[in-house]
C-alpha cells in the first residue's frame, strides 16, 4: 500500500522523463512567485497541480512554456536536453502547448481559423490557405470526437466549446506535453466530463497533460498524480490513489477544514425578496421565490436549467414576460440593472471569462469601482477613505497582491475572482445573487468567502446563492432550491436531509 504521505518520485512505469525541474524560481519584484520548485513530468501521464490562489501554478506554466525566464541556477531539460534557453516559438516547435486560463482566443475569427492559423503562419506558404486548414481543423476536431461549426465566430460560442476550440488549436501542433490551465472552470459537470474523457484519449496517445483545477473531486479523478505548490514552494508530488479531498486541502493550505450544515433561523421575518409567477418563455416558468433578511437560499440545478436566466432578470438584465418581482412589499418595474441597483440587489455573474474588471486598472480603483459615490465628499475623491475601503476588503477576503496601485491584471485569477466579490460587497447590498462565486477560486479562499457570506446574512443580508456544486449549497444554504427545465422543482433543507439525497435528484 503506498503511503499517501510519501511523494512519489515517479509513476509505476518509470522510464526517461518528458520534462525534468530543477530549482525554478521566479520572482516579481517584491512577489517571489516560485521559490526552488523541482518536480518530473512523464509520458503520457496526467499529473494535476494544485495550491491555492497565487502559489505560482500559473507561473510555473509560464516559465515551462518560454514566456517567463527562470532565474539563474534553475535547470529545465527535455527529453534529456537542456532546454534554458527556451521562448514562446521554440517550446512549441518542441511539443509544448499550453490552453490558457482566458483561452487567449481570437473572438473574430472562425472556429477554423483560431485552430490552424498559427500552425499554417509557421509553414512556408506564402499565402494562408484556407482550405487546408478547414482540413486540418477538421481533422483534429475529429480526432477529439467533437463536432462544432468551423465557420462559426468564435465569440458565437459557448464557453465549453471556447475551450474544446483552444484543446484542438494545441493538438494541431504534435503536442507532447499540454499544459490546461483551469480547463473545467467555467464547464457544467456534463461539459467537464466530455473534457477529461478528451483528456484521457491523449494520455493513451502518449500525450502528457498537466492539469490545473481547484475542484478537488476531479484531481483525485482526473489524475494520477498531483504536484502541490504552497507559496511558490513545492510541497511534494502524491499518488492520487489512497489520497482524500481533506489530506490534499492540509498539503495546499496547512490547515484543516470542518464543514458544518447551517442551522435555519426560525423565519419570522416577512420575505424581502418576493417572486411570483415568474416566466421566461424558453427559459423559466411559474417561478416562485421568498428570501428573507439574513436567509440564505441555495439554487443549483443542471446546466440549462435556467438558474442563471432567473438571476440575470432579478437583477434587471433580462426582462420577464410575466410575473412580478417585489422588494420590501414593493413590486419593482425593473426596465434595468440600474433599477435592480437602486432596489439593493447586486449580483455577481458567473462569467469568469469578462469579470467586470477593468485590466489596465489597478486593484484599488476596480475594488471601489461600484462605490464611487459614498466615496465622494465635496465632489472629490477622499483618499484616505478609499484606501480604507479597499484595504478593509482585500483583508477580509485575503486577496493576494503586492500593492493596491498595481495593475488588477498582475494578479492570479483566482485572486481576481476575489476582487469582484468585493467590488459588489462594498455596495453593501439589501440582497446578494452570487452566481458560481467560487469558480477557480481555491478551497481555503472558498471557505473563507462563505465564512463572509455567512456574516453577512447573520448581518440581515439576503442571499441568493446560486451553484452546481452539491456540497457548496448543502453547506452553506438554509434552504435548497433545485431547479430543472426552468422550473423548481424540489426544496431541500441541508439540515433536515444528507447530501446524496439532493445529488441523487439533480443528477437523476
Ligand atoms: N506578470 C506579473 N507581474 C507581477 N506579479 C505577478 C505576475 N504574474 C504573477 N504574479 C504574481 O505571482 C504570484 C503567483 O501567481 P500565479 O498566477 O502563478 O498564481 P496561480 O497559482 O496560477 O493562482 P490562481 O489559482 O489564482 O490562478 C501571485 O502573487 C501573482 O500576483
Ligand atoms: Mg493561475
Amino acid at each position: 500500500m503506498t503511503d499517501e504521505r510519501t511523494p512519489s518520485q515517479a509513476p509505476a512505469d518509470e522510464g526517461p522523463c518528458l520534462l525534468r525541474l530543477e530549482h525554478i524560481s521566479k520572482r516579481f519584484g517584491g512577489v517571489q512567485a516560485l521559490d526552488d520548485v523541482s518536480f518530473n513530468v512523464w509520458p503520457g501521464e496526467v499529473l494535476c497541480l494544485a495550491g491555492e490562489n497565487g502559489c505560482g501554478k500559473s507561473t510555473l506554466i509560464k516559465t515551462v512554456s518560454g514566456v517567463h525566464k527562470p532565474e539563474p541556477g534553475g535547470v529545465m531539460e527535455w527529453d534529456g536536453q537542456d532546454m534554458s534557453d527556451l521562448d514562446p516559438s521554440k517550446a512549441r516547435e518542441m511539443g509544448i502547448q499550453v490552453i490558457w486560463q482566458d483561452l487567449a482566443l481570437f473572438p473574430e475569427m472562425s472556429v477554423a481559423e483560431n485552430i490552424a492559423f498559427e500552425r499554417n503562419l509557421g509553414s512556408r506558404l506564402k499565402f494562408v490557405n484556407h482550405d487546408a486548414m478547414r482540413r486540418e481543423a477538421a481533422r483534429i476536431l475529429d480526432r477529439l470526437g467533437v463536432s462544432i461549426d468551423l465557420e462559426a465566430k468564435v465569440s458565437s460560442l459557448s464557453i465549453a466549446s471556447r475551450q474544446l476550440v483552444a484543446v484542438a488549436r494545441a493538438l494541431i501542433a504534435d503536442a507532447r506535453l499540454v499544459f490546461m490551465d483551469e480547463p473545467t472552470a467555467s464547464l457544467s459537470r456534463h461539459e467537464t466530463e466530455a473534457l477529461v474523457a478528451i483528456v484521457r484519449r491523449l494520455s493513451e496517445q502518449g500525450v502528457a497533460v498537466v492539469f490545473v483545477s481547484h475542484r478537488l473531486a476531479e484531481v483525485l479523478d482526473v489524475c494520477s498524480r498531483v504536484t502541490v505548490l504552497r507559496d511558490g514552494k513545492y510541497v511534494g508530488t502524491y499518488p492520487t490513489a489512497g489520497m482524500t479531498q481533506a489530506r490534499l486541502t492540509e498539503l495546499m493550505t496547512g490547515r484543516n477544514f470542518d464543514y458544518e450544515v447551517r442551522v435555519p433561523q426560525a423565519q419570522t421575518a416577512k420575505p424581502l425578496l418576493s417572486v411570483r409567477g415568474l416566466t421566461r418563455r424558453g427559459e423559466y416558468e411559474g417561478i416562485d421565490l421568498d428570501i428573507a433578511p439574513g436567509e440564505v437560499v441555495g439554487l443549483t440545478g443542471r446546466l440549462g436549467a435556467g438558474r442563471t436566466e432567473l438571476a440575470l432578470t432579478l437583477f434587471g438584465l433580462n426582462h420577464a414576460d410575466a410575473g412580478e418581482i417585489s422588494m420590501d412589499g414593493e413590486r419593482l418595474r425593473m426596465t434595468s440593472n440600474r433599477d435592480a441597483i437602486r432596489a439593493g440587489i447586486a449580483y455577481v455573474s458567473e462569467d469568469r471569462l469578462s469579470l467586470g474588471l477593468i485590466q489596465p486598472q489597478s486593484i484599488a480603483d476596480n475594488t471601489v469601482i461600484s462605490v464611487l459615490d459614498r466615496l465622494l465628499s465635496n465632489r472629490l475623491l477622499s483618499p484616505s477613505k478609499k484606501k480604507t475601503l479597499v484595504d478593509d476588503w482585500i483583508g477580509r477576503l485575503r486577496v493576494k497582491i503586492g500593492e493596491t496601485t498595481d495593475p488588477v491584471s498582475s494578479l492570479s485569477g483566482g485572486n481576481q475572482q476575489r476582487i469582484v466579490l468585493a467590488k459588489w460587497l462594498a455596495t453593501n447590498p439589501k440582497l446578494l445573487i452570487l452566481d458560481s462565486p467560487t469558480v477557480g477560486v481555491d478551497v481555503g479562499a472558498r471557505a473563507g468567502i462563505f465564512e463572509i457570506v455567512s456574516d453577512l446574512a447573520a448581518k440581515g443580508m439576503a442571499i441568493l446563492l446560486i451553484s452546481d456544486e452539491t456540497p457548496e449549497v448543502y453547506f452553506n444554504a438554509d434552504r435548497v432550491l433545485h431547479m430543472r427545465d426552468g422550473r423548481i422543482v424540489e426544496t431541500f433543507v441541508p439540515a433536515e436531509t444528507n447530501i446524496d439525497r439532493i445529488e441523487e435528484a439533480v443528477h437523476a
